[in-house]
């Protein structure tokens, strides 16, 4: 392929490969910056709108949106969460963020990020392919790479950069031109899924539920006034086809029933989807001529909707030595990235590996561990440092935070 023929090349200096959150945010960051990027992506436009993903943004990222001239939409169709409720032994608690760290977080779905990100682009006359095929990305260990596509009427394409980001989602293919014996990768799989529904009815709960019973893991969260967004915890082989409405709806119910008669407001199931659930690392984030951001250099489980937040983080670095590398500074620019992306992206880690083992069951967990659980989401509840813990972490941290 190589080789082959191509009907146009091109010069940029920034190839960002992947057209999700990290990839439209760091083309209009860069922008910004007076740099020009081209972006590519295998799935068209209505694919990644149509895809359901996670709900929650930090304040700094939603403040974000609204300062750089993405969008304000977050402020009129977003809705600011001042806290959370955990939901355990039959009862709720709430954990009231704003009161115990000054933070909040933004109810706002990432498929809205992607929305106001593509619109941005397509407003400010950014370049972005959505639907391409055969994307190859060549020479990354030189000071020239060049990636080369299919656009979606079948034309060749090149692409010449000086740099390349692979945000190529958790499915990376960019993370595999690292080789092998260069490359460290972590992870950790989980013995459930989520099962993730949408649903037609007004919303059950004003702020998200996260529920642990003897059951599994739910959560209750939303997208519209009129359209719910719940999941609950399952095997990592169930099939949607095994679920009719009748036995999701008995199955939500089950985990978050309790002596204060809570029932969720149930609907027509619009959506149901099962949801994969891992911990992954890939070190270097940094290969040659190209950079890893978000999914494609490390993946958390769903609990606690860290992955978009750490997307968006690792972006606004590379926005900042990014312009560094391709001026006076040159390559040694970049040396920065992985270290100042890295201590957050294994703080989420843990946050989202704790915020699992503390909410879900798994099989085989015995008498002992089923109590001890327990005592733990007690110990989270009703002390003010066991709050204040699982505020700080689920609302962010400041970027680049040493503290
Ligand atoms: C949503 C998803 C999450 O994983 C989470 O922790 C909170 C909210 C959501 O889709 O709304």
């Amino acid at each position: 392929m190589a080789d082959a023929v191509v009907d146009t090349v091109a010069s940029v200096p920034v190839a960002v490969i992947g057209a999700g959150p990290a990839g439209l945010m760091l083309a209009h960051r860069l922008a910004r910056a007076g740099v020009e990027t081209v972006v590519v992506d295998t799935r068209t436009r209505r694919e990644i709108e149509t895809t359901q993903r996670a709900g929650i943004l930090e304040a700094d990222a939603a403040r974000d949106l609204v300062e750089t001239g993405v969008s304000d939409r977050i402020l009129r169709d977003g809705h600011e969460h001042e806290g959370t409720e955990l939901r355990f032994g039959g009862r709720a608690h709430r954990v009231h963020f704003k009161a115990l760290v000054g933070a909040s977080v933004w109810l706002y779905p990432q498929t809205d990020v992607f929305i106001d990100l593509a619109d941005a682009r397509e407003r400010d006359g950014g370049t972005v392919h959505f639907g391409v095929k055969d994307t190859e990305v060549l020479d990354v260990t030189t000071g020239a790479p060049r990636v080369r596509y299919t656009a979606a009427d079948g034309t060749r394409h090149e692409i010449r950069a000086r740099y390349v980001v692979g945000a190529d989602g958790s499915r990376s293919m960019c993370r595999d031109l690292v080789p092998e014996d260069r490359r460290v990768r972590y992870g950790k799989e989980y013995p459930f899924a989520w099962f993730g529904i949408l649903a037609e009815a007004p919303p059950s709960a004003s702020e998200l539920v996260y529920a642990h019973s003897e059951h599994g893991f739910a959560l209750i969260s939303r997208r519209t006034e009129t359209v719910q967004r719940m999941y609950f915890q399952c095997s990592p082989g169930e099939s949607v086809d095994a679920w009719p409405d009748d036995r999701v709806w008995e199955t939500l119910q089950a985990r978050v029933a309790g002596e204060d008669g809570f029932r969720l407001n149930e609907g027509p199931v619009l959506d149901k989807t099962v949801l994969r659930f891992r911990s992954f690392v890939q070190e270097p984030m940094r290969w040659g001529s190209m950079v890893l951001a978000g999914d494609a250099a490390h993946t958390v489980p769903p609990t606690g909707a860290r992955g978009l937040n750490l997307a968006l983080h690792d972006v606004k670095i590379l926005a900042e030595v990014l312009p560094r590398a391709l001026g006076a500074a040159g390559e040694a620019a970049l040396d920065d990235y992985q270290p100042r992306a890295m201590r957050r992206v294994w703080r989420a880690q843990n946050f989202s590996h704790w915020m699992t083992g503390l909410l879900h069951t798994a099989p085989g967990d015995s008498p002992f561990d089923l109590r001890r659980r327990l005592g733990e989401l007690d110990n989270v509840v009703a002390t003010r440092a066991g709050r204040a813990y699982l505020a700080e972490q689920y609302t962010g941290w400041p970027v680049d935070s040493q503290g």
